[in-house]
């Protein structure tokens, strides 16, 4: 199979990602539950994870990482933090139902600065005239559907000088596109632990600048157990339960991964990929590609619609010849609207640091006899 859905989650980790999961699940028992070995070392692998993420996104004190358990609770932890019913709120155009659905459920008035796609200096005035009076903004760092880098930094600016809480959904670009979080000054960051930061299924992050946060579970956290409140400190505060602890040792192990690699070679792999496989389709008029002029402003997603062909028809007919991929609006439809390609949204192929130039050749070279 060649795996192109990296979007939805990364499938090919590192080897050391799996052989920690089981040598977790051997030798380590809960942290922060007893001071015998298993316990104790299981309270060094979560301080080493959270080193290690505080190190990767420039967050100085490493209490601030919190583990959640997809980067969809850790935006509902920032959203209910900040936002309450009929507080407006400005989102980009690009924004998932991980956003879009938790201030909806919170019934907030929802503004969605909406600008065309691959134009920067329009999503920064977007957001500009929406800012005034919100109670809170959010902006994907990179859109899942079309691999859009959205300018974050100028967003954090905006937010700063307006006072305005910004939360970025740093999703799809966490392990690619670099993240500063004390320097961007942002509320909070969520990400999920198994798309780029390549750890399993089930771990996720959220960066937390403000220590009141309000907590979406409540329980047992192994400290100040008397009180009846959860804890007023992180990451105490939202980790309520039982970690999971095998999961996060994958994810020290993907992490640990990407620092030596670095997210600036990821990136510059999978743009090379992108570029390789977009030339063998572009001037091909039964594809639409949705291709930055300027490659600079697309990391490892490109979506495309087949001319005369369902786009979950077309991924089947991939899927058949061993491509894997995601069709339909991949649970982004604001993303879909604001790009265009509203109702049956469009085919996906996403790339990884393990996908290599004969793969994503070899993937171009059946969408075309598809095509034929
Ligand atoms: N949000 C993930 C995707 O884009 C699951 O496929």
């Amino acid at each position: 199979m060649i795996y192109l859905d990296c979007a939805a989650t990364s499938f090919q980790k590192p080897a050391a990602v799996a052989y920690a999961v089981s040598q977790a699940m051997r030798t380590l028992s809960s942290p922060g539950r007893g001071g015998y070995p298993s316990a104790m070392a299981a309270a060094e692998l979560l301080l080493d994870c959270r080193l290690a993420l505080a190190d990767l996104f420039c967050v100085k004190d490493p209490e601030r990482v919190v583990f959640t358990s997809s980067a969809t609770h850790g935006l509902n932890i920032a959203l209910r933090s900040l936002v309450g019913p009929g507080d407006p709120v400005v989102i980009s155009g690009y924004e998932h139902n991980a956003v879009w659905r938790t201030l909806h459920g919170l019934s907030a008035d929802v503004r969605v600065a909406a600008s065309p796609l691959f134009a920067p200096e329009a999503a920064v005035e977007a957001f500009r005239a929406e800012l005034p009076g919100a109670k809170a903004a959010v902006c994907t760092q990179v859109s899942n559907v079309f691999g859009y880098i959205l300018p974050i930094r100028e967003m954090a600016t905006l937010c700063r000088e307006a006072e305005v809480p910004l939360v970025v959904d740093a999703s799809q670009g966490a392990g690619a596109v670099g993240l500063d979080f004390d320097g961007l000054g942002c509320t909070f960051a969520a990400m999920p632990g198994h798309k780029g930061l390549l750890g399993p299924q089930g771990t996720g992050v959220l960066l937390c600048r403000d220590e009141k946060a309000e907590p979406f579970f409540f329980g047992g956290t192994g400290s100040v157990s008397a009180d009846p409140a959860m804890p007023d400190f992180l990451p105490d505060r939202l980790e309520p339960g039982t970690h999971n602890v095998p999961g996060i040792a994958g994810l020290l192990e993907g992490v640990k991964w990407l620092r030596r690699k670095t997210p600036a070679a990821v990136l510059s792999h999978e743009m090379e990929l992108l570029a390789a496989f977009a030339d063998v389709l572009e001037g091909e008029e039964r594809v639409k590609l949705f291709r930055s002029p300027d490659p600079a402003l697309q990391a490892g997603v490109l979506s495309l619609q087949m001319k005369d062909l369902d786009c979950e028809e077309a991924a089947a007919r991939l899927a058949e010849r061993g491509v894997a991929v995601r069709a339909g609006l991949h649970c982004a439809p604001l993303a879909h609207n604001t790009g265009g390609t509203q109702g049956e949204g469009t085919v996906r192929f996403s790339f990884s640091p393990f996908n290599t130039y004969r793969e994503v050749m070899a993937a171009a070279e059946t969408v075309k006899e598809i095509l034929d």
